[in-house]
């Protein structure tokens, strides 16, 4: 039988992705799947933090490995901001991604310096033991939203080097280069590696 590895996620795109990836080697179960239908808190201030606070909330409670991840965009002239806020930027206590983006563009109205990147933490809990894995991408801000792919702030982040944003770039490109990708591959790469620890039941 193969281990059980909980992703802290219901996110059909992210356990689709992980499944495709090490789904030979684990079977991977959501946060349905294990009846977990809390709402996990992300109160840390750092994206290593809440991504831990997640596992942990997981592997306390139901005793199975697992791990969760946590993204932020991190602007160069606002200081690493929106960071750990990038979901709730426009407003605390809702997730408004079109708002989200206008607030953003008119933070960096008129500014040159527009880089950027979008930073993906990832924390594995596995038989008691924490690891970190981490993936980035840089960039910079557009000037206006351009492309109709994706979601979030994908229609004004470009990679850098493409002079196309993630929105105009499409799903496959953008899956194949994205710091979550990078992230994921980090993480694959440790799980089935020879020497990571065994966790069959
Ligand atoms: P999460 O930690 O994966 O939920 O990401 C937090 C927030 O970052 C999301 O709500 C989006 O606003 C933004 N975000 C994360 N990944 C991306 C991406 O690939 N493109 C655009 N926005 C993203």
């Amino acid at each position: 039988m193969k281990p059980r590895l909980v992703i802290a996620t219901n996110n059909a795109h992210k356990l689709q992705e992980i499944t495709a990836i090490v789904g030979d080697h684990f079977d991977i179960l959501s946060l349905a799947d294990i009846d977990c239908h809390d709402d996990i808190p992300e109160t840390a201030d750092t994206l290593e933090g809440n991504a831990l606070l997640k596992a942990r909330y997981v592997y306390e409670r139901y005793g199975l490995d697992v791990f969760a991840d946590d993204t932020g965009l991190e602007v160069a002239a606002l200081d690493g901001r929106p960071g750990v806020h990038t979901a709730r930027y426009a407003y605390p206590d809702r997730h408004d991604p079109e708002a989200n983006v206008v607030r953003l563009l008119e933070e960096l109205h008129e500014k040159n310096d527009r880089r950027a990147q979008f930073r993906t933490i990832i924390a594995l809990i596995q038989q008691g033991e924490e690891h970190l894995f981490e993936g980035k991408v840089e960039g910079c801000i557009a000037i206006a939203p351009r492309g109709t792919g994706g979601f979030g702030y994908d229609p004004v982040f470009e990679p850098e080097g493409l002079g196309k944003t993630f929105a105009e770039l499409g799903t496959d490109v953008k899956n194949r280069l994205s710091h979550r990708a990078r992230a994921v591959q980090q993480l694959c790469r440790y799980l089935t590696a020879s020497d990571a620890p065994a966790t069959a039941e």
